[in-house]
């Protein structure tokens, strides 16, 4: 089972309840990876991820290498203390992917935004034990569903996605920084606590 300590955010994966791909067979090469969520404390290495992920990936974020380069320490301790940024660190305990939370507005949905896993590290199911993180975290929090938004143009991780369990809203939206990139919305419900003792 995925144990959380909610103060601290820290996820040890043992057996995931979410996970019943996982269970039942796997990606082939999946690796357990060291996921934790991030405090403010940590916040040279998130702004490191973060903007080697802008900066490898411009088309895949709404925002941009050059306004994050130029935050200060304030505001990237700010966003790891408003939302839940998960680290997934490497056997050398190298930070190589990351991905946040963010608790909206409407009670039932957290918004999952900044995916990134850096490229030595893909296809091992890095991304996937990021979002059993995200998802575990809500759900013990009462959430009901994950949403997030993909690139039409983003196979590799709309393809992740849809396989997790993610489904299209219909809803789409063109990218404030380019509008020729077009942005699809897609949810995921997340299991409720009955369903998940079910399970057991
Ligand atoms: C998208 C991204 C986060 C995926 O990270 P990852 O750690 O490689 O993802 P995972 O290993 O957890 O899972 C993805 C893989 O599992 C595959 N997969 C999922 N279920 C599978 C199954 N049942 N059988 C086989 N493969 C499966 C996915 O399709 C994908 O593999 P593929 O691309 O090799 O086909 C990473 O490629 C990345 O950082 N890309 C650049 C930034 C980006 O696009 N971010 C997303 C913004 S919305």
């Amino acid at each position: 089972m995925v144990t959380t300590d909610a103060r601290a955010g820290q996820i040890s994966v043992v057996d995931d309840p979410f996970d019943e791909k996982r269970l039942s067979g796997g990606h082939h090469g999946d690796m357990p990876f060291m996921i934790r969520r991030a405090d403010p404390s940590e916040w040279e290495a998130y702004r490191s991820i973060r903007l080697r992920s802008l900066f490898d990936e411009p088309d895949a974020y709404e925002s941009d290498y050059e306004t994050e380069a130029g935050l200060g320490p304030d505001r990237w301790k700010r966003r790891l203390a408003d939302a839940a940024t998960f680290l997934a660190f490497d056997d050398d305990h190298a930070v190589i992917g990351t991905a946040t939370g963010i608790w909206t507005g409407d009670d039932d949905t957290v918004l999952v935004v900044g995916m990134y896993v850096a490229p030595l590290a893909r296809g091992r199911g890095c991304a996937r034990q990021m979002l059993d993180a995200i998802a575990h975290l809500a759900s013990s929090l009462q959430r009901k569903r994950l949403v997030l938004g993909v690139a039409d143009s983003n196979t590799r991780a709309a393809r992740l996605y849809r396989w997790y369990g993610f489904v299209d809203t219909g809803r789409r939206r063109q990218l404030h920084r380019d509008s020729d990139i077009t942005e699809i919305e897609l949810a995921f419900p997340l299991p409720t606590e009955q369903a998940t003792e079910d399970r057991r």
